[in-house]
């Protein structure tokens, strides 16, 4: 089968809808009624929608489910999450209620730098380029007054620019290194577009610069983009309590659930394969609010993944410890959001999500997101040291299960009834469906 097609931006919608479903499925018809079952109603909505991206063909739903009693800093907050994974947003609010009646989460942001490199190759004597930088710095900053003048007025813009020298690892290749900090905006056009203007002020001064021999003056910018590693971009969340407070139903012996908890983190902590899962635990709470949010998830993961193996080894990003009686999880995570611009004013389901979390600033909701992962591995630890995680996903799980079996009011009453007393697995709820039907 040949499917390649030229042109495929250019069709409309509709003909978009058609080559899919005549291309791949053997009843177009019913694909397109698929389709089309996602489109929204009204017509304006979902004309935004579509003009989020290229090729729109349909909506993608992902529900949106709320994990209420975050109590944060002696506030309570509910949190709006979007994930598909069944049993997160119960776990969040397990640990957010667990936590609210043992003093809540403590959280506060360390620091909101955000980083941007033109990257270049300079054929020349250093001497002359650091020289070079030190006479033309200004021009960097006065080039991109008109672009930084409003983000200066809301207390941002650039805050530095450093020269950096990169030739110890790749032959004639330098780095303008320049930092920012953009408030209520994750930034990222305002930085690409500051970065865009350096690399430019760079060639024009260099061209002209007397010191400079032809070659020196040439200079080739490769790339000027912003780094979604952001290591002084930080917020912290914790949680504690004295040893004994941890009692609850699961939790009979607090001194041998802490003790067992912080061994698990500790295991985290030396052991990348483990360090994955759980980070990743941790990314279940994060990416949901971030999604919800309307902030770029992908660009979120990128840099806590990397701010993981900061220190050249893939670890734990939670810590844990008991301490005179007194048992402390944190984390420190780097989170670059925005509650301003991008589709935040756009998406009508993200202005809720921001309603709902009381129109947090960047620097609060970096808190929220923080506070929602720390809870989400709470909840995977706590399990995973305690019943097994496997006991809390099938029970979501196997709603799942029954969906997709389209199973009917009487036979959903009868399996629930089932497997109370017996244990849920995959293969235990379609057996059990199954032989229900013969
Ligand atoms: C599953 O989505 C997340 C966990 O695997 C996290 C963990 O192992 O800590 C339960």
């Amino acid at each position: 089968m040949n499917n390649a097609i030229a042109g495929f931006s250019k069709l409309s919608k509709e003909e978009k809808i058609n080559w899919i479903a005549k291309e791949y499925f053997s009843n177009p018809k019913e694909a397109i009624a698929i389709i089309k079952q996602y489109w929204n109603s009204n017509e304006k909505l979902q004309l935004l929608h579509d003009e989020f991206i290229e090729n729109t063909i349909t909506n993608f739903y992902l529900p949106m489910g709320i994990a209420p009693n975050f109590l944060i800093n002696g506030k309570y907050i509910t949190v709006p999450m979007v994930i598909e994974e069944s049993s997160v947003v119960a776990a969040a609010s397990k640990s957010a209620k667990f936590w609210s009646t043992r003093g809540g989460f403590k959280t506060n942001v360390l620091n909101t730098e955000k980083i941007g490199q033109v990257h270049f190759i300079y054929k020349g004597d250093f001497k002359k380029l650091e020289q070079f930088f030190i006479d033309k710095k200004n021009k960097f900053f006065s080039a991109t007054e008109s672009m930084t003048k409003n983000m200066q007025k809301r207390g941002g813009g650039v805050l530095d620019i450093e020269l950096r020298n990169k030739t110890s690892e790749l032959e004639n290749y330098y780095q303008l290194h320049a930092t920012f900090e953009t408030k209520d905006s994750m930034g990222a056009n305002f930085i690409n577009s500051c970065l865009e203007q350096f690399a430019k002020t760079l060639k024009e001064e260099a061209i002209c610069y007397d010191t400079f021999s032809q070659e020196e003056s040439n200079i080739e910018v490769v790339m000027s983009i912003l780094s979604n590693f952001v290591p002084n971009c930080i917020v912290r969340a914790e949680v504690s309590c004295k040893v004994e407070d941890l009692a609850e139903k699961n939790i009979e012996n607090p001194l041998a659930f802490a003790e067992k908890f912080v061994r698990a983190v500790r295991i985290a902590e030396i052991e990348p394969f483990r360090a994955v899962t759980h980070n990743k635990g941790i990314m279940n709470g994060v990416d949901a609010v971030v999604l919800a949010t309307g902030n770029d998830f992908r660009a979120v993961e990128a840099g806590v993944h990397a701010y993981a193996s900061k220190n050249g080894k893939y670890s734990s990003l939670s810590h844990a410890k008991i301490e005179n009686g007194v048992f402390t999880f944190w984390m420190e995570i780097p989170l670059a959001l925005g509650t301003v611009g991008g589709l935040t004013s756009l998406h009508p389901m993200v202005k809720l999500a921001l309603e709902i979390l009381e129109k947090p600033s960047a620097q609060e909701l970096m808190q929220i997101v923080a506070v929602t992962g720390l809870a989400q591995n709470f909840a995977a630890l706590r399990s995973l040291t305690t019943t097994g995680i496997q006991e809390g996903h099938m029970k979501m799980h196997i709603n799942n299960i029954l969906n997709q079996f389209v199973a009917n009011e009487e036979e959903r009453k009868v399996i629930a009834k089932h497997f109370e007393i017996n244990s849920i697995t995959h293969s235990a709820v379609v057996d059990f469906i199954e032989n229900l039907r013969k």
